[in-house]
């Protein structure tokens, strides 16, 4: 049987007027890799959001792990084993390296200890060993992405949400992070990866959401979604701002 670890039904979200999300729904199965993609706008974050607790769904469910987590904060769904990075990377830049993944390891441990071997296996996991001592905020970017990774993975998280981890990476660097993702899904857990550089999500993803003005534009594998002719309207024929 299929094991659905998420599921989204009927998500909607609103500012006020505006509209982010629009009725959306999904599911996500154990162990996949899931793209989220979308133009500028179209409300890719904003679902994470909802999911992670920062703000409820207007209307609709998120369900996880079989269990209704609509209105938890972003701590008790963090304790349930779903982690997310942020779009914009902020680490704790006085902090090194190795303490800024210990404040992660600190929401599944108090023992400094044990917060710190967890970290050190996480910097060992995405290659930032020999960094582990230099100030976060020194880092350059893209090894502040892999910097973020660690710190979520410090969680132990059953699922990863991923909001555009690539962004800002060039080609070799977008590769490494790609690895890494492999090998955290080689490991058990499940990913939804919010990526515009499709070679990246094509490459990466087993299924794929399109997500434009806050609706659900078309779900499918990455083959039916490059060649499925609204999608190529709305977003891969160019024209929008990736
Ligand atoms: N906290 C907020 N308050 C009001 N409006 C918001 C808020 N967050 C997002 N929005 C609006 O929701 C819509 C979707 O934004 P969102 O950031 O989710 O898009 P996105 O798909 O992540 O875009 P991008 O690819 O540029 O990151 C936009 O119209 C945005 O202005
Ligand atoms: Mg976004």
């Amino acid at each position: 049987m299929i094991q659905h670890l998420l599921h989204i039904s009927h998500v909607s979200k609103h500012f006020g007027g505006n509209v982010a999300v629009s009725d959306v729904s999904f599911s996500v199965e154990e162990e996949q890799i899931f793209g989220l993609i979308g133009p500028n706008g179209a409300g890719k974050t904003t679902l994470f959001n909802c999911i992670t607790g920062y703000f409820p769904a207007t209307s609709g469910d998120v369900i996880f792990d079989t269990k209704k987590i609509n209105a938890l904060r972003p701590d008790e769904v963090c304790k349930l084993g779903m982690a997310r990075t942020w779009q914009r990377v902020k680490p704790l830049g006085s902090l090194t390296v190795l303490e800024n993944v210990m404040v992660g390891a600190f929401s599944v441990t108090n023992i400094a200890k044990e917060a710190e071997a967890n970290a050190k296996e996480q910097l060992q996991m995405v290659g930032l060993n020999d960094y582990a001592t230099k100030s976060a905020g020194s880092l350059p970017i893209g090894l502040k992405k892999k910097l973020e990774l660690a710190r979520v993975l410090a969680t132990r998280p059953k699922m990863l949400l991923l909001d555009e981890i690539c962004g800002g990476l060039n080609h070799t660097e977008t590769d490494t992070i790609l690895d890494i993702i492999r090998g955290i899904r080689k490991k058990g857990a499940t990913i939804i990866f919010i990526e515009h550089d499709m070679k990246a999500v094509t490459s990466i993803c087993d299924r794929i959401v399109v997500l434009n003005s806050g609706e659900k534009l078309a779900e499918g594998t990455p083959g039916e979604i490059t060649t499925n002719p609204d999608v190529i309207a709305a977003y891969l024929g160019g024209g929008h701002n990736a």
